[in-house]
């Protein structure tokens, strides 16, 4: 499972995308408070004309927040699910200065000169830490000098116990959105994550030469974090 789980990951969201923008707001706990804190802890001025890239935009959730905000800025959409790129096009129609790339985010050979990378529940479908730890590496090497990553997503408990109590409110907040099949739910989720403890990616983050590296948000097994490239 784990060596094909890009393949896995391609396939769910290839089935998931028609009914993507419906179900993940009410499968993610807090999901749109994440966002929020997302998009708050973007540093630039609004009218900044600043270089951005969404790793695995999927619909254009993310994309959307930012072009409603910063209506300059250029925007690189990536996602491995041709489907998820085409809703996100059709989403994001009425705004200018967007590209899009089919393609795994891992291995694109993206140039250099952004300003903000930001990624929203994609990154933990990475198998392991190495590659999650490759991906930070490149994230910085493309980031200008006071550019910015935060990444909203999955995190791994530290321990059992932890493990237990971000599951039950999980699956909490399953049951006050869907009648009935949670476990089948809650287990399809799980089939596709590999996520990595929070303090592990702060400590790469920090490895790589990140500064000012900050948990902006955390709800039980979701988090919001990042920091800025100061180079000079
Ligand atoms: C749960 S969705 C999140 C979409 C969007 N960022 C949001 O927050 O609503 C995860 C997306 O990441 C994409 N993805 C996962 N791994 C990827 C990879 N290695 N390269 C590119 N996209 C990837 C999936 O295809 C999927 O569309």
């Amino acid at each position: 499972m784990k060596e094909n789980n890009l393949k896995n990951v391609e396939k769910r969201f290839e089935e998931l995308a028609d009914e993507y923008d419906q179900e993940f707001i009410k499968l993610i706990p807090k999901y749109i408070e994440s966002i929020d804190a997302l998009i708050n802890s973007i540093p630039f001025e609004e009218n900044a004309k600043i270089r951005v890239l969404d790793l695995g935009c999927g619909t254009g959730v993310i994309t959307k927040h930012i072009k409603e905000i910063y209506e300059n800025s250029i925007v690189t959409c990536i996602d491995l699910s041709e489907k998820m790129i085409e809703i996100a096009k059709k989403n994001l129609k009425e705004y200018k200065n967007i590209d899009y790339l089919v393609g795994n985010f891992l291995d694109y050979d993206f140039k250099k000169g952004y300003d903000l990378v930001v990624s929203s529940l994609a990154i933990h479908h990475l198998v392991s830490d190495e590659d999650k730890k490759r991906l930070y590496k490149n994230i910085y090497e493309i980031l200008n000098n006071n550019g910015v990553f935060y990444n909203n997503d999955k995190v791994q408990p530290p321990n059992e116990h932890i493990g237990k109590l971000y599951h039950d409110i999980f699956i909490k907040n399953l049951k006050n959105n869907y009648n009935d099949k949670i476990n089948e739910i809650s287990q399809s989720a799980d089939d596709h994550d590999y996520p990595s403890q929070l303090f592990d990616q702060l400590k790469w983050l920090e490895e790589i030469g990140f500064k000012n590296i900050e948990v902006i948000w955390k709800y039980y097994g979701h988090g919001v974090y990042g920091g800025e490239k100061i180079d000079k």
